[in-house]
């Protein structure tokens, strides 16, 4: 199976070299876990390979998202510049039709999968941040369908996809996305018992086609983005 970096390498080792390519990855977590900057820490080296690459963004502004990618050294300036990255604002989108005499600006999962229809054929990467946003006020059995849908459309297309997912978001739908999608990573933040202190630990439940181990991985986010504490580390 070829492999895409997740732009962070001791990440890549535990998962036989890296994403799955072609394939839908989920990722979710509580705020201010590092969803976003895991985010941009994949868009930015799937950059640096020559990827075609979007970033499709509900709640944060394109520029707040290459403000922050800046002040960790990824920056995503020079490849919006030359349209190797397309920025699209979501809630802006819906803004402007409404604008236009549109009523209903409410966010549908309709909506993503017409859009993941329009995207130029030549995209390799596409990053979602967030899904939470259309899960609310839909039925269970329509998310999964629209969901199953996207990651369909998405992997034959073969586009590589990250999924970021609000943790309130995927409990409300009983984490049922984790079954459409192709990997998942969870991002949390919990009481190291041994220390009594608040560490944050990836956990990757599943990764398909992959051998992934079970520990819970203890990681930092720091200056130069998200890091993975050494194995021995770990539990
Ligand atoms: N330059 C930096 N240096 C160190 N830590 C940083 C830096 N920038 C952000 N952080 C940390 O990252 C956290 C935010 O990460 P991020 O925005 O990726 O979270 P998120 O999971 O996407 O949150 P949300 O659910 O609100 O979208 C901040 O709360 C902060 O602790
Ligand atoms: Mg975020």
């Amino acid at each position: 199976m070829t492999r895409l970096s997740s732009g962070n390498i001791d990440l890549d080792k535990r998962l036989q070299g890296g994403f799955p390519e072609g394939e839908c990855v989920l990722i979710t977590g509580e705020p201010g876990t590092g969803k976003t900057i895991f985010g941009i820490q994949f868009l930015y080296n799937a950059c640096q390979e020559g990827k075609k690459c979007v970033i499709i963004a509900t709640e944060e502004v394109p520029e707040k998202i290459i403000l922050h990618g800046k002040a960790l050294g990824f920056d995503l300036e020079p490849f919006v510049e030359t349209n190797q990255l397309t920025m699209i604002h979501f809630l802006e989108l819906r803004a402007n039709n409404l604008a236009e005499g549109y009523t209903n600006v409410c966010m549908h999962i309709d909506d993503l999968n017409n859009l993941a229809h329009i995207i130029q054929d030549d995209v390799d990467v596409i990053i979602l941040d967030n899904l939470g946003t259309f899960s609310i006020g839909i039925d269970l059995k329509q998310f999964r369908d629209k969901l199953d849908t996207l990651a369909y459309v998405l992997s034959n297309q073969k586009r590589t996809s990250l999924i970021v997912m609000d943790a309130t978001a995927h409990e409300l739908t009983h984490r049922i996305a984790e079954y459409s999608t192709y990997g998942t990573i969870r991002l949390m933040t919990k009481e190291n018992p041994y220390t009594g202190k608040m560490e944050r630990f990836m956990y990757i439940p599943k990764m398909r086609g992959t051998k992934i181990s079970l520990d819970i991985i203890n990681y930092d986010i720091t200056e130069e983005g998200i890091k993975l504490f050494p194995a021995k580390a770990n539990r």
